[in-house]
């Protein structure tokens, strides 16, 4: 997915739908997530992403919502997808719409999450015996599958290649982009004086196979810590009830969204 310009064609079809109304490009459902909702457009190749409010933790087990979180994602998630294509890789991402929609590719998810964690927090703490912020002597690649039913899993190569989730060469793939996306995404928060302690990657497949960054890159799946204070500005303020949670969002909305 690296070789080639990230950013994808601004095709007649797409110049189309940005111009209309949400509702007139606005398709049936495909997929109601706990975050997103994912709707068919009038065009086959674009689908449409709506970020919602609502939030869990911990499984599922912890549902509420947060204020504005939706627009505050959206922006987010579009300002560094754009960085990111920008920077040669391939994403998903098309069109920021209204304040909480996007225009993207649709892609044949992988049922794998990617997690980088350059700093110990959450599980890795918890299961390895560190204590939060600790650092680490070489950052970490994690695998997990997306099963709601088990809980999310974490997975080595060998139970990825068991259960035939993805070929070699797409694991291969999916390390060599995540370590090149944690060194662009710790440059780019670093410049934002928020530090990447951890982050999720999603990746699917496109039309013609190859692997593109999909879903979202924001406070619900990265760690983000004020780099002097090291305040947390992400998720884990809901997580742990820590408070202004919604003030977290738009801080860090404030900080990458900005220049949008
Ligand atoms: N470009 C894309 N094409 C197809 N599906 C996508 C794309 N980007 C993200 N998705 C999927 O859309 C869904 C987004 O919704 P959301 O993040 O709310 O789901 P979730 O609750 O985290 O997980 P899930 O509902 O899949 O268990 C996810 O299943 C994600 O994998
Ligand atoms: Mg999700």
């Amino acid at each position: 997915m690296t070789d080639g310009i990230g950013s994808p064609e601004r095709t007649p079809e797409i110049v189309d739908l940005v111009g209309k109304p949400i509702n007139e490009i606005k398709g049936e459902i495909i997929h109601k997530g706990k975050a997103k909702l994912v709707y068919r457009t009038t065009e086959e190749s674009v689908m449409l992403m709506e970020f919602m409010d609502d939030a869990t933790a911990f499984d599922g087990k912890k549902k509420g919502s947060i204020s504005s979180k939706g627009m505050y994602n959206s922006h987010i998630s579009a300002a560094i997808m754009r960085y990111l294509n920008q920077c040669g890789i391939n994403t998903h991402f098309l069109e920021q719409m209204e304040d909480r929609f996007q225009l993207v590719r649709p892609l044949d998810m992988l049922p794998v999450e990617v997690v980088i964690r350059n700093l110990a927090a959450g599980s890795l703490a918890r299961r390895l015996g560190f204590d939060e912020g600790d650092s680490l002597e070489r950052p970490i690649l994690e695998f997990y599958f997306k099963s709601d039913e088990l809980g999310d899993p974490w997975l080595n190569r060998y139970h990825i290649r068991a259960l035939d989730l993805c070929s070699d060469d797409e694991i291969v793939r999916l390390e060599e982009d995540s370590w090149r996306i944690n060194a662009m995404l710790r440059e780019y928060f670093l410049d934002r004086d928020l530090e990447l302690i951890d982050f999720k990657l999603e990746y699917g497949r496109a039309a013609d196979g190859a692997l593109v960054l999909g879903d979202e890159i924001t406070p619900d799946t990265c760690r983000l810590w004020d780099i002097s204070s090291r305040d947390k500005l992400d998720k884990d303020r809901f997580r742990h009830d820590m408070g202004e949670v919604e003030e977290a969002y738009q801080e860090v909305y404030r900080r990458v969204a900005w220049e949008d």
